[in-house]
């Protein structure tokens, strides 16, 4: 007897620019894949983003937070439109929602896949397999602060940097329970024989500013020493963030799971974007881990004015952050199937968007993806 389907409601964000083309996508690809976990799931729209504020001057009314809160797990697309002003959207919707829902992990995978090249010379997917658990509730993105004689020769704009030894405790323990989760199913090559021989399986590393952040950093190095004391096969490693963007380049085989601020997370993500082929294939998760409220999946990327309505856009970012928001609706088989198809269709070599070095279009490439997947699921 079939298990019965599990009812998964999913707010949808479409939002600006390039993000409703990728949506569009990744949507098809949910639709495909919900019958392989049994999942049914409902999609709820929300008609936010630039489009919407130009025309009635909303950006997220309290009463659309409240239906999204009432969501399994949010989709979405991307937001920030050329004809707003910078910030507005930003935090009005995005750091909105992540802060009202408390998702305050934002997890960010750093994959190379077979078939992509990277722009380090010498590397490939062996070496390019890390995960950043960027810290998503503090530091300079809770918006504290303001101006005195603003538009004056005397201004002050004074922008504070928080960090609550509580919210950096929990996105440290996220990352070492995520790397040990990791060693059970991989053998990461940063380690040396010494290393082992110690009986460390997995590394985090803390990438920080401890040199110059002598109080905000310093609480996390203090907290990054406890809380490794329940991690003893877990490697406490430590790089400040200048050093470590020059590490990702050089030697990204040193990275297993990264933990880091929200601001220094945000620079260093786009740079692992560029290391696992571009911003056409980043995905992420904004986790609430304690459930208290639904989570949130999206494309690292922005909404891309630059390319929007030409149809070019690649998709396969959203379509695996999309394999992400399965996982966490406890729809595992289905996130797997996800992940496979876009590896095949990646391994392929075509179709492929124009930032990855083909000619086809966003359609096309989902188009793809969903082949895969009804061969994979059928075969
Ligand atoms: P962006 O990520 O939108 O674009 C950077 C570059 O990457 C552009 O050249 C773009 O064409 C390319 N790119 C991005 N996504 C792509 C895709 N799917 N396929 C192919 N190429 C892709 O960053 P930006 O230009 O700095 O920002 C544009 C707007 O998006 C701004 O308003 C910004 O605030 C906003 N933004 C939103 C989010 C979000 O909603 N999560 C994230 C970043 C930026
Ligand atoms: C991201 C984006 C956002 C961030 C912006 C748009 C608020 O750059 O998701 O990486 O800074 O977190
Ligand atoms: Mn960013």
């Amino acid at each position: 007897m079939a298990a019965e389907a599990a009812l998964a409601i999913i707010g949808v964000i479409p939002g600006d620019g390039v993000g409703p083309e990728v949506v569009q996508q990744g949507l098809a690809v949910l639709r495909e894949v919900a019958g392989i976990d049994n999942l049914k799931v409902d999609l709820v729209e929300f008609d936010l983003g630039g489009e919407r504020y130009l025309k009635s001057g909303e950006v997220l009314p309290d009463h659309a937070l409240d239906d999204l809160r009432k969501c399994d797990a949010i989709y979405l697309g991307a937001v920030g439109h050329p004809g707003v002003a910078p910030g507005i959207l930003e935090k009005g919707i995005l750091l909105r929602i992540r802060f009202a829902f408390h998702q305050y992990i934002n997890l960010r995978p750093v994959k190379l896949f077979p078939g992509i090249e990277t722009p380090i010379k010498g590397k490939g997917p062996e070496q390019i397999d890390m995960v950043v658990v960027r810290e998503n509730n503090e530091d300079l993105y809770v918006g504290a602060g303001g101006f005195t004689y603003k538009g004056t020769p005397e201004e002050v704009a004074i922008q504070t940097s928080i960090n609550t030894r509580a919210g950096v405790e929990r996105c440290l323990r996220y990352a070492f329970e995520l790397a040990r989760s990791r060693a059970k199913n991989r053998v990461f090559p940063g380690l040396t024989d010494a290393d082992r021989a110690r009986g460390w399986t997995g590394q985090v590393t803390m990438v920080a500013k401890t040199n110059v952040l002598t109080f905000a950093h310093d609480l996390w190095m203090r907290a990054f020493t406890e809380v490794s004391l329940d991690f003893p096969e877990i490697k406490p490693d430590y790089n400040h963030v200048d050093a470590c963007c020059m590490r990702m380049v050089v030697a990204p085989e040193r990275y297993d799971v990264i933990a880091t601020t929200n601001m220094f997370g945000d620079i260093i993500t786009d740079l692992g974007a560029v290391l696992q082929g571009g911003m056409g294939l980043a995905a992420s998760g904004n986790l609430n881990p304690d459930r208290t409220a639904p989570s949130m999946f999206e494309p690292v990327h922005g909404s891309a004015p630059d390319i929007a309505g030409q149809g070019i856009a690649n998709p396969i970012a959203a379509i695996l952050s999309l394999s992400m928001l399965l996982d966490h609706v406890g729809a595992p088989r289905g996130a797997e199937v996800v992940r496979k198809a876009v590896a095949r269709v990646l391994a392929a070599g075509t179709p492929r968007t124009p930032d990855v070095g083909g000619q086809s279009t966003t359609a096309e490439v989902g188009r793809a993806v969903l082949h895969a997947l009804e061969d994979i699921a059928h075969n």
